[in-house]
């Protein structure tokens, strides 16, 4: 299999599948617990149907909508993710470009392996940076400040990993960040020679946001959730959000809100935005998908705060069932990593290429010539 045989985010997750030593893929691919979450997350989608209008003159459509007061080509983000370097030796450069090239937002982690100034300095497109809240208050201060330095569009405040959920995938390969050889693992990335030789012979793994202030993760391997549990601020709260609201002073959103009181709340503190979120199942396995939440909170807080449906979007419709249910967008992070890893830039842009053709097609077929005719009234529960 190779890049021109992938047709859609399955494909793309088969060749990363191929190409990526084991502990590396179940890293991306794995999810917590008994992975029911994250299964779920894309099957909502499966449980509306569209109903599209016919004979609308669906000549010239327009796909695009704002996000956080930016314009973006389509009702579609892509999500932050960590440690984009282990994946593939391009990173989040190849993400950002990528980003840029389709008119898109992005995200970079606390965990990237890009400096915050090196990404902005590479797109002027819609960028966020997506906050930890860590113990060390410094470090906290320093990402911000950072940001605001580099001119970073929108801050996200993730708020879903008090504590790293149960990630057996990971427990099982000791996936750790830095990746280490592991005895269980060698064979696997022995018989993955171009990812192992791109690990070893390119530039070197590092969090450069982080590292500044601690050595774990960049000179010292630990694993995720050894890195939540030790690092991160459990005591994390409220007062904690409205402060950093307050610090950052420019676009911000809440990341992992679920439920409507939580929306609610999110607006009080005066967030632009939040990401409807269970972070791709990968935290509170049974947790609800983000699509099924969607109506409650849609009423709850709709035309007060921007709603972002993040999680299991892998296919164009997906993003249109999302707006029909009153999201501002949709978002995601395996629909551009399984590219990423099985490719890099040139994957990332064949995957975002694939899901513009589907959100335009799907709107021809939907009889609509923008999104926001996106509405209810196209959409129903089965
Ligand atoms: C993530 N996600 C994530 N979220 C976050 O706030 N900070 C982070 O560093 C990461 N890192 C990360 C790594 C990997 C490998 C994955 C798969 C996910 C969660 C991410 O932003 C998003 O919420 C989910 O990816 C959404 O689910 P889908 O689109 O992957 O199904
Ligand atoms: C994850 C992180 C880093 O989900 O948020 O693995």
């Amino acid at each position: 299999m190779r890049l021109n045989d992938c047709h859609n985010i399955e494909d793309f997750r088969l060749l990363a599948k191929a190409r990526l030593p084991w502990p590396v893929f179940d890293y991306i691919d794995g999810a917590a617990d008994d992975e029911l979450t994250k299964a779920r997350n894309t099957d909502a989608y499966g449980s509306f149907d569209l109903v599209p209008d016919v004979l609308a003159g669906v000549e010239t459509i327009d796909t695009s909508c704002t996000i956080l007061g930016r314009k973006s080509a389509l009702p579609l983000m892509l999500s932050p993710t960590a440690v984009q370097r282990a994946f593939h030796w391009q990173g989040e450069t190849a993400v950002a470009k990528a980003a840029e090239k389709f008119g898109l937002w992005f995200g970079i982690s606390s965990l990237a392996t890009r400096s915050i100034e090196e990404i902005a300095a590479l797109t002027s497109g819609p960028k966020l940076f997506q906050l930890y809240v860590h113990k060390d208050k410094g470090l906290n201060q320093s990402m911000i400040e950072r940001c605001q330095a580099s001119g970073f569009d929108a801050l996200a405040l993730t708020v879903d990993t008090i504590v790293s959920g149960k990630r057996e995938r990971c427990l099982r390969s000791g996936f750790t960040t830095p990746p280490r050889f592991t005895p269980s693992a060698v064979w696997s990335y022995a018989t993955r020679p171009r990812w192992t030789l791109d690990y070893l012979l390119r530039e070197k793994f590092t969090l450069p946001n982080l590292d500044t202030h601690v050595e774990q993760g960049s000179s010292k391997a630990v694993s995720i959730a050894d890195y939540f549990n030790t690092m991160l601020d459990t005591a994390m709260d409220w007062d904690t959000a409205a402060t950093i609201r307050q610090d950052w002073g420019g676009k911000f959103a809440l990341k992992g809100v679920m439920s409507a009181r939580d929306a609610r709340r999110a607006v009080d503190i005066g967030a632009d935005a939040i990401m409807i979120s269970n972070h791709g199942g990968r935290q509170l396995d049974g947790s609800r998908a983000p699509f099924d939440q969607l109506p409650e909170i849609v009423d709850a807080v709709g035309g007060e705060i921007e709603i972002i449906c993040d999680g299991g979007v892998r296919r164009g419709t997906h993003a249109l069932k999302s707006l029909c249910a009153g999201a501002t967008a949709a978002s995601g992070g395996r629909l551009y990593l399984y590219a990423l890893a099985a490719a890099g830039q040139d994957g990332v842009e064949r995957a975002l290429g694939i899901l513009k053709d589907e959100i335009e097609r799907g709107m021809r077929l939907m009889g609509v010539t923008s999104t926001a005719q996106l509405d209810p009234s196209r959409i129903r529960r089965r």
